[in-house]
């Protein structure tokens, strides 16, 4: 079988790494508009930077860890029977830990930098700030984090809609529906006429067009997902 899963920060929610949409609304005690957008980061690039540095850093602080739910996806794309396409919203690295092999990180990835004078994305594990200098082109002050901002363009939306069409099974896991185009993917599965699944702690803003919806913790209904289809 053909299988598409989107992952939303639900997925990493039991490894430690906050979701967006918490009771209060706010993400980290900022509104998103304050930290992740162009904009912002042309207003203030010392919040955004530390904002996304702090991130980094507990990420990387030896806390945070894959879970039974990043595992079972890992596994699943090593069967046989079965080909995953596996996007994800999250910028952390944890599916790429938890041993998945192939990630197409939509939104971007935490651990990389992205020149804003020559365009070269790298790793990067330390702070960013001002002060951050460019490898490849030896500019100072061009570095940003290599996540996607509110009005950029996600990343792979071709290669994405391409094996949405070729799918048989279209999958939802942790993710509220209430950012586009991600939000949007379950229609184009439903378009093309495919099985749809969500896995969600909560009802989510897309629960209603999906075939079939399971409530609970993805690290409990992932794994249990992923060996029924063994
Ligand atoms: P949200 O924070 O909006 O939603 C997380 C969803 O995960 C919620 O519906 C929760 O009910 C669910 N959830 C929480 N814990 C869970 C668990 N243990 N098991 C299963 N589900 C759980 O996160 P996203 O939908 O990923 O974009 O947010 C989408 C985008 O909004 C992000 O990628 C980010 C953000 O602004 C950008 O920064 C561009």
């Amino acid at each position: 079988m053909n299988i598409v899963v989107l992952t939303g920060a639900g997925i990493s929610a039991e490894s430690g790494v906050p979701t967006f949409r918490g009771a209060d609304g706010l993400w980290e005690g900022h509104r998103v508009e304050e930290v992740a957008t162009p904009e912002a980061f042309v207003r203030d690039p010392h919040l955004v930077h530390h904002f996304y540095n702090l991130r980094r850093a507990k990420l990387l602080d030896g806390t945070i860890h894959p879970n039974p739910a990043h595992q079972a996806l890992a596994r699943l794309a090593a069967s046989k029977e079965h080909r995953l396409f596996l996007v994800t919203q999250n910028i952390d690295d944890l599916h790429e830990r938890g041993g998945s092999p192939d990630v197409l990180h939509m939104h971007g990835e935490l651990l990389k930098s992205r020149c804003t004078e020559c365009g070269a994305v790298a790793d990067c594990r330390e702070d960013l700030g001002r002060a951050s200098v460019c490898k490849a082109c030896g500019h100072l002050d061009c570095l940003r984090p290599h996540v996607v901002w509110f009005g950029e363009m996600p990343f792979g939306l071709d290669e994405i809609s391409v094996a949405i069409s070729q799918a048989d099974l279209f999958v939802a896991i942790g993710t509220s529906g209430n950012v586009y185009p991600a939000a949007g993917f379950v229609f184009l599965a439903r378009q093309a006429g495919i099985k749809t699944l969500e896995i969600n702690l909560e009802v989510s803003e897309g629960t209603r067009i999906f075939h079939e919806s399971r409530r609970g913790r993805a690290g409990d209904l992932v794994p249990q997902w992923v060996d029924e289809l063994q």
